[in-house]
């Protein structure tokens, strides 16, 4: 979702256009920069991807002050107009906008007869600036701040005073500062790219930022310090075989091991003991895959929890009654740790007294501030949209943790932990005999790339897994597809089930294994072509093998596969896998 960098410093044009390029990863369709020259800003503009952006604007002279934009559009469609950045009226100002100006409406109104240029929530910005201007530029910033409602990284520049500006509220703004510039942007991955030290900029602040450095503002003017911190420098991104995608399913053998080292040498679940016991409800709280993580994290360990463990979509926490006080743990799962769903739900359970803890890859996101605890999944880096390691990492982190619980609250005996202990060792040997079967996969995806849609089953701990393979799939092949409890697929689905179908049955239960027989027969009569993911087989499917291992881990396994059945769709029916259309990697707004 939408990305925002500016700098000032030598090569500002040149290295704006490179911080865009890391950016990319967020999802956008339309990209801008401005520069700003002797006593004008030029803007550059267009449609699409950042290559387009580097030809439109060509051999343009550098400057030593710029802003960038990745749009990722909400308001107004995709467009060069509708892109960032946005001149004021007089040309004083420009701005790039991530998050959503919620009245924007009533201050149009305001400025009844303004002309607009775009049908974007974002250009009122600009021409709020300009309206509060008196010969002061930080006060327009200020009196403009204080007008916004809503969800805002704004970074603006200004021809007055040569300063960069930025507006902060609920969407991530990174101060940072080199030998050689002072920089604003969307994430820390980013900056550390130049800077040596940075900030996270807290909600309702102004930032002034000029050649004497950072000054950080309240929205009535009072100066307020903000620490900075030296960054962990973000590596190269290097590609591997042409996707992200592929090198991160890829790397998940590895990072399995880290999560789980990960886990142990941060000191664990971190709960005292009473605190363990006195609990009387968990939430697992996330978006999209990190929903299903959480989903599946709760399918086991219903296996040993003598409380409540409820996954919830973090959308529908912030607005539904889900109970909170001192005994509840909430969760909050996010690969980011910017999803702004997640984040507000997050606030929810702060304000209402319960406990909130983040398991992210993402240190100092907006999630880690907004929870009392943090555990890193270390998954590292994740570019491809679709996300695929963070998952399998999440879930050994989840899992330990939710063990780590049982244990203070007796349900969960010494040598069933060692078991699973036993299990996570030998996890990353079976996921690489998964990888290994890469080739069979490929040669499935080839079979099942023009189903008109394709359904996933699974019972208890494998329908999460289930959702997850779905999600994938639609995510980047745009095949229709649904993900059902098995049992639960007679009561409807069934009508919609014909031989241009196929259905995943993901079937790990040794003892839900004739259940899962009988679904399978029942879709594979009716005409479709059945494909079970499982370490057994199946009539009337093919099988797609996963090597046995302990009940409690079989989702980590078992979502590689799917991973790769939907990567190898999206490769064979020609999609862009690692940047879907319409989908951010980074969903910034609620
Ligand atoms: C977006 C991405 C998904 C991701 C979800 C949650 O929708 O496209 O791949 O699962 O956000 O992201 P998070 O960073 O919070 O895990």
């Amino acid at each position: 979702m939408c990305g925002i960098f500016g700098m000032i410093g030598d090569g500002a044009v040149g290295n704006t256009l490179r911080a865009l390029g890391y950016l990319e990863y967020r999802g956008y369709d339309s990209a801008g920069i401005a520069a700003l020259r002797k006593d004008r800003i030029d803007v550059y503009k267009t449609a699409g991807r950042i290559a387009a952006l580097k030809k439109f604007i060509g051999d343009v002279p550098e400057t030593d002050i710029a802003i960038g934009h990745t749009r990722w559009a909400t308001h107004g469609e995709v467009c060069a107009a509708n892109a960032h950045p946005f001149l004021s009226p007089q040309g004083r100002f420009a701005i790039v906008h991530n998050g959503i100006i919620e009245n924007y409406r009533d201050l149009r109104r305001e400025l009844n007869g303004a002309l607009f240029t775009s049908d974007t929530d974002s250009e009122i910005v600009a021409h709020l600036l300009e309206k509060e201007y008196r010969g002061n530029a930080l006060e327009a910033v200020l009196a403009t701040a204080r007008k916004l409602r809503g969800s805002f990284a704004i970074a603006i520049v200004s021809v007055s005073d040569r300063v960069l500006y930025a507006i902060k509220n609920k969407s991530p703004l990174i101060v940072g500062m080199s030998e050689e510039g002072a920089y604003l942007c969307s994430d820390i991955r980013c900056a550390s790219h130049w800077a040596s030290s940075v900030a996270v900029t807290p909600d309702d602040t102004v930032v002034e930022l000029s050649d004497n450095g950072a000054r950080f503002f309240r929205l009535d003017g009072t100066p307020i310090e903000v620490a900075f911190f030296a960054p962990d420098k973000a590596e190269e991104a290097e590609r591997v075989d042409g996707d992200f995608m592929l090198k991160e399913i890829t790397e998940i053998p590895s990072k399995l091991r880290l999560a789980e080292q990960g886990y142990f040498s941060s000191g664990g679940l971190g709960l005292t003991r009473d605190i363990a016991r006195r609990l009387s409800r968990v939430y697992l709280i996330g978006c999209g895959t990190a929903y299903h993580s959480g989903l599946e994290a709760a399918a086991v360990a219903r296996q040993w929890l003598d409380i409540d463990v409820l996954p919830v979509i973090a959308s529908e926490f912030i607005y539904d009654n889900y109970t909170v006080d001192g005994d509840t743990l909430a969760i909050f799962i996010s690969q980011s740790g910017e999803t702004a769903d997640t984040v507000r739900a997050c606030e929810r359970v702060r304000r209402s007294g319960g406990i909130a803890y983040a398991v992210t890859n993402t240190d100092s996101s907006s999630l880690t501030f907004a929870c009392q605890r943090t555990l890193n999944i270390r998954a590292g880096a994740e570019y491809a949209v679709a996300s695929t390691k963070a998952y399998n990492c999440q879930l050994v982190t989840l899992t330990l943790m939710l063990l780590d619980l049982g244990r203070m609250r007796g349900t969960v005996s010494d040598a069933t932990y060692d078991e699973v202990l036993r299990g996570l060792e030998e996890l990353p040997r079976a996921v690489e005999k998964i990888l290994e079967d890469g080739y069979g996969i490929a040669q499935l995806a080839e079979q099942l790339k023009n189903s008109t849609a394709i359904f996933y089953i699974g019972r208890t701990a494998d329908y999460p897994t289930a959702c997850e393979g779905s999600l994938k799939l639609k995510e980047i092949s745009y095949i229709h597809s649904e993900a059902y409890p098995a049992g639960e697929l007679k009561h409807g689905t069934l009508a919609l089930i014909d031989n241009t179908v196929a259905v995943v049955a993901i079937a790990t239960s040794r003892e839900l294994r004739d259940k899962m027989a009988s679904s399978v027969t029942e879709v594979a009569t009716r005409g479709a072509k059945v494909i079970a993911v499982s370490p057994y087989t199946f009539e009337n499917a093919v099988r797609l093998a996963i090597p046995e291992t302990h009940p409690y881990l079989y989702g980590i396994a078992a979502a590689v596969p799917l991973q790769l059945l939907a990567y190898y769709i999206a490769k064979r029916l020609g999609r862009d896998v690692d940047k879907p259309r319409n989908l951010a990697k980074s969903v910034t707004v609620e």
